[in-house]
């Protein structure tokens, strides 16, 4: 009989709502556990089109609306056979950022429908578990400035905000909505439970296909 599988866990959340610093301390906190875990995040800037949009998001280059949108779900597709081998290998993935930033950065801008935006990811592995972090745009900016990159404006972070609410009523996700606002450690307690619960869940489950 084929081993247990890995869950695939999925962070995401408005800028500097703790991504990032959640997803190294929840790979750890699994190892500790004795369930094998792997940090991924996209986009994955290592590659040919994760340079192409690495250029884009810092300004070196432009590219027409349309175009980058499919370049990062292209980004997710190409690392697709990896995360499946590893998945099935018993590694649990925990990743940062995911088709649903896709969607919701995408859609934000004017003329974009959210069918359209969510067509070129459908059919992905689909994650056991997305966990928002909910942050006020009010903390997040007590969390320090915005960078230099594309999209890092308050303005356009509130309309992506809006985009993330609705995909959050898809109930064919199993969308865990986490506030951000906690300490560090409070926020990753909330955030282990849950992923400890599905890691046990999904292990003898068949992976799911995103939006299918
Ligand atoms: P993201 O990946 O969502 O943009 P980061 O993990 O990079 O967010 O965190 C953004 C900043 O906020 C970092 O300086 C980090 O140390 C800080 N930070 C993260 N979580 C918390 C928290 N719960 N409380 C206070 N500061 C936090
Ligand atoms: P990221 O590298 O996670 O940067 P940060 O650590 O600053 O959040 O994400 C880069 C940007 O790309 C971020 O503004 C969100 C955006 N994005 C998209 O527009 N589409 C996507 O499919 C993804 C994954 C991210």
């Amino acid at each position: 009989m084929a081993g247990k599988r890995g869950a695939l866990i999925v962070l995401e959340g408005v800028d500097r709502a703790g991504k990032t610093t959640q997803c190294k301390k929840l790979v750890q906190a699994l190892q500790q556990n004795g369930r094998p875990a792997e940090m991924m995040r996209f986009p994955d800037r290592s590659t040919t089109i994760g340079q192409l949009i690495s250029s884009y998001l810092e300004k070196k280059s432009d590219l027409e609306d349309h175009t980058v949108h499919l370049l990062f779900s292209a980004n997710r597709w190409e690392l697709v056979p990896l995360m499946k081998k590893k998945l099935e290998q018993g590694i649990n993935l925990v990743v940062d950022r995911y088709a649903f930033s896709g969607v919701a950065f995408t859609s934000a801008k004017p003329g974009f429908c959210l069918d359209w935006c969510k067509n070129p990811d459908v059919g992905l592995p689909k994650p056991d578990l997305v966990m928002f972090l909910k942050l006020s745009p009010t903390e997040a900016s007590l969390r320090g400035q915005f960078g230099e990159e594309r999209y890092e404006t308050s303005v356009f972070q509130r309309a992506v905000q809006q985009k993330f609410e609705h995909l959050m009523k898809d109930a064919s996700v199993n969308w865990q909505v986490i506030d951000a606002s906690a300490s560090i450690e409070d926020v990753h307690e909330d955030i282990a439970t849950h992923s400890l619960n599905t890691v046990s869940t999904v292990e003898n489950q068949p992976l799911g296909e995103l939006w299918k």
